[in-house]
């Protein structure tokens, strides 16, 4: 699987996963690729926005098609091809915060935004801070952000990124579950989370790996052990 061939590239539009979709739904091949120099309408995960001054976050959306058993695990698949862009461009070591925020010194580098259609099409939204200054960042993040920096730039960023997600997409469950663990930035720490199994519930505990199908599962003070498919984790300090 190759990405990058067709790239439409915008200077300015609202999000570049609509734009993708867009191009999904009207037929766009596997492996076509919108790029922006700035958004308007990032969007982020659980409804949230995403915001980069122009220039200095790559702002990608690739589109993969059709999907099936093998993609089971894409929202594992893609941080670790973002994680493998970012240690070919610094120096820093990556990690991946379930399911799908990449830190590097604990704080957030990139998010994944992955918009499907099963079985038609995914489109696959990364934001990748390149050499965004910490005082350009708004100061009402959920997460501390940074970038790659290191001169790394977003043209830099955009080949590396084409060629991870190119091997990870398609690789084997094994293969992802492996290096996902080994990249999991939460296993050990004590967490808490919203929505949970049953959508409302929130709850404490320590974080104890990911299973099979690519579900946090955690270990609540009672022993009691639940596999969290969906929902917001947060790592507890102290
Ligand atoms: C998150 O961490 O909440 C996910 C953020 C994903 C942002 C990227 S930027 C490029 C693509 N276009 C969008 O509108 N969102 C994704």
């Amino acid at each position: 699987m190759r990405f990058g061939h067709p790239r439409r590239h915008f200077l300015r539009t609202d999000s570049t996963n609509r734009r993708a979709r867009e191009l999904a739904e009207g037929g766009a091949p596997s492996g076509t690729v919108v790029t922006a120099e700035e958004q308007t309408a990032g969007r982020g995960r659980r409804g949230r926005s995403w915001t980069a001054p122009a220039g200095k976050a790559l702002l990608y959306s690739g589109i993969l098609r059709p999907l099936d058993q093998r993609h089971r695990l894409l929202p594992l698949a893609v941080p670790l091809a973002v994680s493998d862009a970012v240690e070919a461009l610094g120096p820093a070591r990556a990690q991946v915060k379930w399911p799908n925020d990449v830190w590097i010194e604990g704080r957030k580098v990139a998010g994944v935004l992955i918009e499907a259609r099963p079985p038609r099409w995914a489109v696959i939204g990364v934001g990748l801070n390149v050499s965004i200054a910490d005082e350009e960042f708004p100061p009402d993040l959920r997460w501390p952000a940074t970038s790659v920096g290191h001169g790394a730039t977003v043209d830099a960023a955009l080949a590396e990124l084409d060629d991870r997600l190119g091997e990870w997409v398609d690789a084997p469950p094994d293969r992802v579950l492996a290096a996902y663990r080994e990249r999991d930035a939460l296993r050990g720490r004590g967490v808490a989370w919203e929505g949970g199994p049953a959508g409302s519930e929130t709850g404490r505990g320590i974080a104890a790996g990911i299973d099979e199908s690519g579900n946090l599962v955690v270990e609540q003070e009672s022993g009691r052990r639940l596999a969290l498919g969906a929902g917001e984790v947060h790592r507890r300090l102290g």
